[in-house]
């Protein structure tokens, strides 16, 4: 398999940070995730609170959303809170993030100022920062997000750049509430099969949620296979090795395959997500080709019907008859539309939670 040529274990968090992040579920214990994903249920049957009473937060979009701009903002008021979104280059100024640089180009700030100016207005920073897709050794190191977190006084919340790990936890909140019994939120996910599926997009995407989906899926026990159309759409060894060290640790077990049917066969959950080959970072033209050749990934009824009845899921915003057939995503196994409502109660129960700590 392919393996992003990087230092595999470089840490994301700064060892000297005293500030409680959530960067990534990786930083978090497992008993600290299962009591922000207990929180969250409770959100759920109860929606206002008052944890964010006279606190604020802050979310910085380097990128478009629908999903998490809005949860984000009424989960704030919903607890009470308010939130005040920033829109760095469009309505509010370019921010520059290195280090030393004579800044006599866009950008009109520095972060170091950005950060701790924000800190002393708000409680919370949450940040959206893609990949900017031009060379992966770069963007592998998280640079924007990391910088929020070394210079802000108050905890930053990754609202999706290399992993989306919200996300991470609205679906397995889903996953929960499917395969649990009704007063038992916190269900066992160990052992069911659970499939990650790269599907065809006419673009090379973001790998933040394939990433967090195999973090996740492995840290939770499941038994997870990456089914990919060739070798060199395998992610970063960063995180086929954190999904292979939680496998260890939690009873689960990680494979790669490509075969298709193979890897359908049994699985409890499919989930879907397209993302570009990591070795054609900034070269993307001789990608594509590949990429149109396996255009027959997509998600559909013929596929679902060699599983074991498995729901379905995926982040959104989803191309329909792209990714997934509208008979798989209007089935009553599809269950996106409760993963998005979930970012919502999960998103309160880590603003509550690092609002408090
Ligand atoms: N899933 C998700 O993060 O959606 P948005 O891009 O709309 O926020």
């Amino acid at each position: 398999a392919f393996l992003f040529p990087g230092p595999a274990t470089l840490p994301l968090t700064d060892p000297a940070m005293t500030i409680r992040h959530f960067l990534n579920t990786q930083d978090w214990s497992r008993p600290d995730l299962d009591a922000l994903l207990a929180q969250a249920h409770v959100f759920k049957r109860e929606r206002l609170g008052d944890q964010l009473r006279g606190k604020s937060i802050a979310l910085v979009f380097f990128n478009p959303s629908m999903r998490t701009r809005t949860s984000f903002e009424l989960g704030a008021f919903h607890l009470g809170g308010h939130a005040v979104v920033l829109q760095p280059g469009k309505d509010a100024w370019p921010i520059e993030f290195d280090l030393g640089t004579v800044m006599d180009g866009e950008a009109e700030e520095h972060v170091a100022e950005v950060a701790r100016v924000l800190g002393r207005y708000v409680d919370l920073i949450g940040v959206r920062a893609f990949p900017k897709f031009v060379d992966w050794s770069v963007d592998r190191e998280d640079r924007v997000l990391r910088s929020f977190a070394r210079y802000s006084p108050v905890p930053v919340i990754n609202m999706e750049t290399i992993t989306h790990p919200c996300q991470e936890l609205a679906h397995v909140m889903a996953l929960q509430e499917h395969f649990g019994n009704p007063g038992a939120p916190a269900t066992d996910l160990r052992g069911r099969k659970f499939v990650l599926t790269w599907t065809y997009h006419p673009k090379p995407l973001n790998t933040a949620v394939a990433n967090s989906a195999l973090t996740i899926a492995t840290r939770m026990g499941m038994d997870v296979t990456l089914l990919c159309p060739t070798p060199e759409y395998v992610l970063d060894r960063r995180y086929m090795e954190w999904a292979e060290r939680n496998a260890g640790e939690s009873g689960g077990s990680l494979r790669v395959s490509h075969d298709i049917e193979g890897s359908y066969a049994g699985a409890d959950v499919v989930y879907a997500k397209s993302w570009g080959a990591l070795p054609y970072f900034g070269n993307w033209a001789p990608e594509k080709p590949i990429r149109d050749r396996y255009r027959h990934f997509i998600v559909d009824e013929q596929k679902m019907a060699l599983t074991n009845d498995a729901v379905f899921s995926h982040c959104l915003p989803l191309r329909r008859n792209v990714k997934a057939t509208d008979a798989v995503m209007d089935s009553p196994r599809c269950i996106a539309i409760e993963e998005a409502e979930n970012r919502l109660h999960v998103q309160k129960a880590i603003m509550a939670t690092l609002a408090g700590s």
